[in-house]
């Protein structure tokens, strides 16, 4: 049993774009609850980048050997050349192999409002290990490119372990794997076929079944509450997460784990919205149910479901959302919204 007042050291990164005002609000909710966490903040990416510094700086890499937790802000990752993502970086470092993203309607009056499931995204492989280039010819320095995607069949049994043993842990009775195995035949062949195996084990306790990346996408639009777990390879999960996104009422809904061997980081889905950043319109429900789940995580579960109750209670009023979802609020006014709902 986790002492409910003990302190628990956690590295905080506030991050980039509307980072700081959503984290920011997220602090002032976990205040009022009562979260003991210890805060060790760090600033990283391209707020880091600006000043001359690392993106990833070893102070924090340090902080988050011993504190083996995180909370962060999104971090931005410069398009096409540049400073390789933090993100990816820290999901290597850490090997945080288990990208958990939970979609769940939290609008009643959203478009589909009987979506509940738990998205698991292979966080270490496929084509994100980033070994690509390009390749010149004559006077054009991209005149081709060449990607390569690498999974093992450990990096494959470790993702399916996890799925079926949270699947157990939460009550969840089916897993869809979603792959491109008719394509790809041995990159993601090789997914599919180790998900497989694994399942085996669980026959009894929780039903298998597989589709194609492209028909699980319509399927998700179609009639998303068939699903109960995803389980699919790096980029179909970045893919598919993001649209379970918009199927709950937008990316400022949805939170994400990333559990590993060495450290767990808990953060929102979206990404650091520079469009609208320092402006106060920025909904941090996504980062506040990301500290929710960082809570059951600490075994704090009192605390982590009543302040996952405060937010879905503050989004489900009309008079209390922020701007994304149509509402009056800024991102500070939510947040004492939540505070009052708590
Ligand atoms: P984005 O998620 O930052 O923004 C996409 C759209 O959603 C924008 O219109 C934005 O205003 C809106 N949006 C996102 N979060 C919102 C929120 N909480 N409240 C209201 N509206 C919100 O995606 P984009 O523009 O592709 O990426 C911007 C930067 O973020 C890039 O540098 C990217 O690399 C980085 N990024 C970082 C992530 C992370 O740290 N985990 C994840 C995704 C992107």
């Amino acid at each position: 049993m986790t002492d409910a007042s003990s302190p628990i050291p956690c590295t905080l990164f506030p991050g980039d774009g509307i980072g700081p005002e959503i984290t920011a609000a997220t602090l002032a909710v976990l205040d009022a609850l009562g979260a003991p966490f210890e805060w060790h903040a760090h600033v990283a990416g391209a707020t880091a980048a600006a000043r001359g510094d690392d993106p990833l700086p070893e102070a924090a890499l340090a902080d988050l050997r011993a504190t083996r937790l995180a909370l962060k802000g999104p971090l931005a990752t410069p398009l096409g050349s540049g400073y390789r993502s933090v993100n990816v970086r820290l999901r290597e470092a850490f090997q945080l192999y288990a990208n958990v993203r939970p979609g769940r309607s939290l609008l009643p009056d959203g478009k589909f409002p009987d979506v509940d499931l738990v998205l698991v995204r292979e966080n270490t492989g496929g084509f994100y290990v980033g070994v690509e280039h390009f390749i010149p010819i004559g006077d054009d320095p991209h005149a081709v490119a060449e990607a390569t995607g690498i999974l093992t069949r450990e990096i494959c049994r470790r993702i399916a372990e996890f799925t079926f043993e949270y699947a157990l842990k939460h009550g969840r009775r089916k897993v869809t794997v979603v792959h491109k195995a008719n394509i790809l035949k041995s990159l993601t062949g090789l997914f599919l076929e180790t998900v497989q195996d694994v399942a085996a084990a669980y026959r009894d306790r929780v039903v298998l079944e597989d589709r194609i990346v492209d028909n699980c996408a319509m399927q998700l639009v179609l009639n998303p509450a068939q699903f109960d777990m995803i389980l699919t390879t790096n980029m179909f999960g970045d893919i598919l997460s993001d649209e379970v996104a918009g199927l709950i009422g937008g990316l400022g809904l949805a939170p994400s784990a990333n559990i590993g061997k060495d450290a767990a980081i808990f953060e929102a889905v979206h990404g650091s919205a520079p469009d609208i950043a320092g402006q106060d319109k920025a909904n941090p429900t996504a980062l506040m149910l990301s500290a929710a789940l960082m809570l059951e995580h600490c075994g704090h579960l009192e605390r982590g479901r009543r302040l996952r109750e405060a937010v879905v209670r503050t989004v489900a009023t009309p008079a209390t959302r922020t701007g994304d979802l149509g509402g009056p609020l800024g991102t500070r006014a939510f947040a004492d919204a939540v505070i009052e709902n708590l």
